[in-house]
């Protein structure tokens, strides 16, 4: 019988498709048990360690109240200056001890590969949070997750990616798990944000096509539209994203002339890509995504300590 093989979750590009349903089986079994009151107590006695050197609401947010939610308990460093790196000690130091005082670590930094260092100096399961512009693979399952439930499919959908491509981490992530299905994505940016070549040349054996455009309008063809916000810590040059930052900006009407039932989606924080006078309308689908992040990590978390979701009772 299948068993979750992953300890660390560090990148997208370590599941199969096998991984993938399955964490969408359980994150299914997961809300049942949640919302039917049999949650408490599932991690009683374990520690997670939440460790955030980057700005973060939702992930961390969300990560703690699933910890707290399954009866486990936190300990927490936020940002550089209140950990001894500010005193110029290294991150694999930092893991070493943290590992004496927790059993599992989530870390968010803004250095790419920097979670992989993270895992390396420890025993205990790390789940990166993000790593600069790198990777953010719990958040692109809680968004397959969304899909799936907003949808109820994965397969012969038209996804509409806008915004910021090259430096968007959750984009990054989430091509990597939609390549395993049939979707039509369509990648909509100005030409300087547009998706890296390395993400695109992985795709070619996997079911996923893509297609590139500078054209907003091709929104009104999908079924989703995953929004982003244009990255303005990743620039080197401050006037390079001055001059992008209001290259598009989502709103009522635009949604309004596209496909009925199309569903908007953002990871959050948005800035100014996508109105608020998307929110009345019954597409918008973002808030739900942040509130599918609490569930999508209780499952994580018992899957990365080995705690076997399908024998819970609820
Ligand atoms: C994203 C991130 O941190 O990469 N936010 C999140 O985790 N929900 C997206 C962003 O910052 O634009």
């Amino acid at each position: 019988m299948y068993s979750f093989p992953h300890k660390n979750i560090l990148d997208a590009d370590q599941f199969t498709k096998e991984d993938l349903d399955f964490f969408i089986e359980m994150t299914h079994r997961m809300k049942d048990i949640y919302q039917s009151g049999k949650a408490f107590g599932i991690l009683r006695g374990k520690l997670l360690a939440s460790l955030f050197f980057e700005a973060s609401t939702r992930t961390r947010l969300s990560f703690e109240s699933a910890m707290e939610r399954l009866g486990g308990r936190l300990i927490s460093t936020v940002g550089f200056q209140f950990s001894s790196i500010s005193k110029g000690e290294t991150l694999y130091d930092t893991m070493k001890m943290i590992e004496a005082y927790a059993d599992i670590a989530v870390i968010r930094h803004p250095v790419e590969g920097s979670s992989r260092i993270a895992a390396g100096a420890v025993k205990m399961p790390v789940i990166n949070a993000g790593d600069g512009a790198g990777q953010h693979p719990t958040q692109a399952l809680l968004d397959l997750y969304t899909i799936k439930s907003e949808k109820n499919t994965l397969e012969n959908i038209t996804i509409g990616f806008i915004g910021d491509l090259k430096y968007g981490r959750t984009i990054h992530s989430l091509i990597k798990l939609l390549k395993f299905y049939k979707i039509n994505a369509v990648l909509i940016s100005p030409e300087e944000l547009a998706l890296p070549d390395s993400y695109k040349r992985d795709l070619k054996d996997y079911p996923m096509s893509i297609e590139e455009t500078r054209d907003i309008k091709a929104i009104w063809d999908c079924d989703v539209i995953y929004v982003t916000r244009i990255q303005e810590e990743r620039f080197a040059d401050h006037k390079e994203y001055e001059k992008l930052k209001e290259t598009y900006k989502i709103n009522k009407e635009l949604i309004l002339a596209s496909k009925k039932n199309t569903t908007v989606l953002h990871p959050l924080p948005r800035v100014s890509e996508l109105s608020t006078d998307v929110d009345d309308l019954p597409n918008a689908a973002y808030f739900r995504q942040a509130e599918y992040g609490v569930v999508s990590r209780m499952a994580l978390l018992c899957l990365c300590l080995g705690v076997p979701i399908r024998e819970i009772q609820n």
